[in-house]
């Protein structure tokens, strides 16, 4: 933890350190409360006759994102979806049949436009919310994820990193407290224990002891972000779902979140899933990514071969949207506009879920929903034409 904290520091320019150190600077009006953990909405999920008719294909034989080779499989969703009942009673089908494997010790890129499912997703893998259908397992092992004491023996070992380090940590507790809640949950530690385990988290995350007994509001957004990593750390974990954990804060600040993550992961061997809406941040921090549309994930790749040669046509659309940090390259680069408009998850298109926007769609598109595959090594397309 000293060795994060130092490499961390050591990447960080001397004004963003004094930034950290003075604690007080940065300070932030903003102290609307939240619980810390992001509940599930009271909209009701669908209910059990609607999971009849669970898919019985196997999702191994299929390959669906599942190529193991050598490495360790943690956490493995099995047609994962998350359906959520909205008003007359319809459902909005949020993740709709994700097969996915993650390694230990990788970080999975997860990224889409807005609304694409991606928290849902996260939430579900992480035991938060209950899928409507499929199954999970964890190094090996099913989770029942009917029981709430599965649930809750699973959030020992998964952990979330919110998005919005403003609403994530309730403004009415103490640094100090908002990091030993779970330990407190999960019976860790005598009372002295926790408080010496709080002083060397918040140490880990760069911020120091003393900064226990303040509450949030005292700090910046980037201040904040690295409690909620203490916190989503407290617990020892070893699956992370960061859902955009930089994407709320000041562009210099950023790098110096990610680098603390980087180096958190090396130093106590975690696994990511790292969702976000930036391509490039995702690229730099990613070893695969997927690309998720309408629920679904569209394709499936290494970093480096997604950009490469990216085969879906909407991670295609997606990636020539982003700017290349090179002027001549930027003016000469051909941008695919997709037309249109997502459809609503309420009531996705039958076949393929981008056939709407979709320049290459065929009458075949329109009908029948294409299967995530593996076209090349390791590189897996969900698209009929590819
Ligand atoms: N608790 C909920 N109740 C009803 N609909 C929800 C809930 N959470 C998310 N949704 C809907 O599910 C879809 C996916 O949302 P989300 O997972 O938040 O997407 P993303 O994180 O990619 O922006 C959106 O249409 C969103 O409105
Ligand atoms: S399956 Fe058809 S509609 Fe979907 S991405 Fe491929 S070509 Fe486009
Ligand atoms: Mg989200």
């Amino acid at each position: 933890m000293e060795a994060t904290m130092k490499k961390t520091e050591d990447r960080m320019t001397s004004e963003q350190s004094s930034a950290l150190s003075s604690g007080d600077e940065r300070v932030m009006g903003k102290t609307e409360a939240s619980s810390g953990r992001e509940v599930e909405s009271p909209i009701d999920e669908v209910s059990k006759e609607e999971q009849k008719d669970e898919r019985s294909k196997d999702p191994v034989k299929e390959k669906q994102g599942t190529k193991t080779e050598s490495k360790e499989v943690l956490l493995k969703a099995e047609h994962i979806s998350k359906y959520f009942r909205v008003s007359g009673g319809r459902a909005l089908h949020a993740v709709e049949d994700v097969n996915l494997e993650i390694y230990r010790g990788e970080t999975l890129g997860l990224v889409g436009e807005s609304g694409c499912g991606k928290s849902t997703l996260g939430r579900t893998l992480m035991g938060i919310y209950k899928p409507t259908k499929g199954k999970l397992y964890y190094d090996g092992k099913e989770l029942d994820l009917h029981s709430t004491k599965a649930r809750f023996d699973f959030t020992k070992k998964a952990q979330i990193v919110f998005q919005d380090p403003y609403a994530s940590l309730d403004s009415r507790m103490t640094v100090g407290s908002i990091i030993e809640e779970g330990m407190e949950i999960h019976n860790m530690y005598d009372t002295a224990g926790r408080k010496k385990r709080v002083a060397e988290l918040l140490h880990t995350v760069g911020l120091n002891s003393e900064h226990a007994s303040r509450f949030p509001h005292e700090f910046s957004g980037g201040q904040r972000q690295r409690i909620g990593i203490a916190r989503a750390l407290a617990i020892e974990p070893e699956f992370i779902v960061c859902d955009e954990p930089i994407s709320a804060l000041d562009v210099s600040i950023q790098a110096q979140v990610i680098n603390l993550l980087r180096d958190l992961q090396k130093d106590m061997h975690l696994t990511y899933l790292f969702i976000a809406h930036d391509l490039n941040i995702v690229k730099y921090i990613s070893d695969r990514i997927a690309v998720m549309y309408l629920g679904s994930i569209m394709e499936l790749a290494s970093s480096e071969d997604l950009y490469k040669e990216t085969l879906h046509p909407y991670s295609q659309a997606l990636l020539s949207a982003v700017p290349i940090p090179d002027p001549d390259k930027e003016t000469t680069k051909q941008r695919e506009i997709i037309s249109g408009d997502v459809p609503s998850p309420i009531n996705r298109p039958k076949g393929c879920p981008f056939s709407t926007r979709c320049p290459k769609a065929t009458e075949r598109c329109k009908q029948e929903m294409p299967v995530l595959r593996e076209v090349r090594p390791n590189h897996f397309c969900a698209c009929h034409i590819v």
